[in-house]
């Protein structure tokens, strides 16, 4: 799974040399600071305040409380991107591109999150066969399901897997995550306590530039690791590197609760994302209510709004007019 680029500098696994990368090295050092600036009593008061004034209701006043700190830290970083971007891209999701002003900004990496069977594949291969039919490169990397079984899910929505794959413009590649662990390990025998800076983290297929990448998922990719969690973070930085090497637009799928407080793993992968999709499963009584938010996007608008999805028999179709709340379950 792993490569390597050739000669490049070594560094130590547990100090990382510095490099003039601005987004890895924010990352890292943002969130001692917006956590040693986040005042909980006053971001609730105003929270209350809302509520009172009648903006906002209870169940959506509790979710903006529970996330509060994780908002703020993704408020506080540093917006590497923002101000030089030129092309946006969109889902071809109805609804969904509604909620950006513009779309995802090109060469973005977006996690997209939410709970178990709240629609994260079915987001991500919609999204590729959209940008598929339109032309551009595109591979579905599983780590869970196998390839067949991603064809058969395209096909139930009516969607023609085949000839996208055919046309070459669809890649659907299965990989053990194992394979990772494996190799991050064999390297860092290897390097004894040193990890070369720009391994390639994933292996694509051989003379495949992709325009878009879907990663299902990156907890798939954490669990492999479990017990190594230093080699996992070290991991992450270098795909998230990767990604912006490559200008592709990523999105990668974490499996989160039905209404997520933190959106990844290690809450790191958060801060490296250019953005983050929610997806929520929401109990209200005895039904399931399905919803969707544009959680963060650097640089780019979007609304800041929880707002009705469904996953009908052609896809997932989004209602941004539709604005929803609800609470824990
Ligand atoms: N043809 C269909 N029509 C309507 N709903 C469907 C259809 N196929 C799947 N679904 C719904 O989509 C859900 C699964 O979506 P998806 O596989 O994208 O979820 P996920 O978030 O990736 O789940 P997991 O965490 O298990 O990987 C199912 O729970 C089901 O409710
Ligand atoms: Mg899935």
């Amino acid at each position: 799974m792993l490569g390597f680029r050739k000669k490049e500098k070594r560094v130590t696994f547990s100090t990382p040399e510095k490099k003039p990368n601005k987004k890895t090295e924010s990352a890292k050092s943002d969130p001692k600071p917006a956590s040693e600036t986040f005042d909980s009593t006053k971001v609730k008061s105003e929270i209350e305040k809302k509520l009172k004034g009648g903006e906002i209701e209870k169940k959506h006043a509790d979710i903006l409380k529970q996330r509060a700190p994780v908002k703020h830290v993704i408020d506080s970083a540093t917006h590497k991107k923002a101000g030089r971007v030129k092309q946006y891209i969109k889902t071809g999701i109805p609804g969904f591109d509604q909620l950006l002003e513009k779309g995802i900004p090109k060469g973005y990496a977006v996690i997209v999150a939410g709970g178990a069977g709240s629609g994260k594949t079915i987001f991500c291969l919609q999204t590729l066969m959209k940008k598929a039919s339109d032309g551009k490169k595109c591979i579905y990397m599983s780590f869970e399901e196998s390839e067949e079984r991603l064809k058969d899910h395209i096909e139930e929505f009516g969607w023609d897997a085949d000839s996208m794959i055919k046309s070459g413009n669809l890649v659907i590649k299965r990989f053990n995550p194992f394979e990772i662990t494996r190799s991050v390990d064999a390297l860092l025998m290897k390097a004894k306590g040193e990890l070369l800076i720009d391994m390639e983290p994933l292996i694509l297929p051989k003379g495949f530039r992709p325009d878009v990448i879907a990663l299902d998922s990156l907890t798939a990719i954490a669990s492999a690791f479990t017990g190594k969690e230093e080699s996992y973070r070290a991991y992450i930085e270098q795909l998230f590197r990767f990604f912006e090497r490559i200008e592709a637009n990523a999105f990668l799928i974490t499996e989160t609760k039905q209404v997520p407080t933190i959106f990844s793993q290690t809450g790191v992968e958060e801060f490296l994302a250019d953005g983050v999709v929610v997806i929520y499963n929401i109990k209200r009584g005895n039904v399931r209510e399905r919803a969707i938010e544009m959680l963060k996007l650097r640089g780019a608008r979007h609304e800041e709004k929880i707002v009705a999805m469904e996953i009908t028999e052609n896809g997932i179709v989004v209602y941004p007019n539709q604005q929803v709340f609800g609470e824990a379950d």
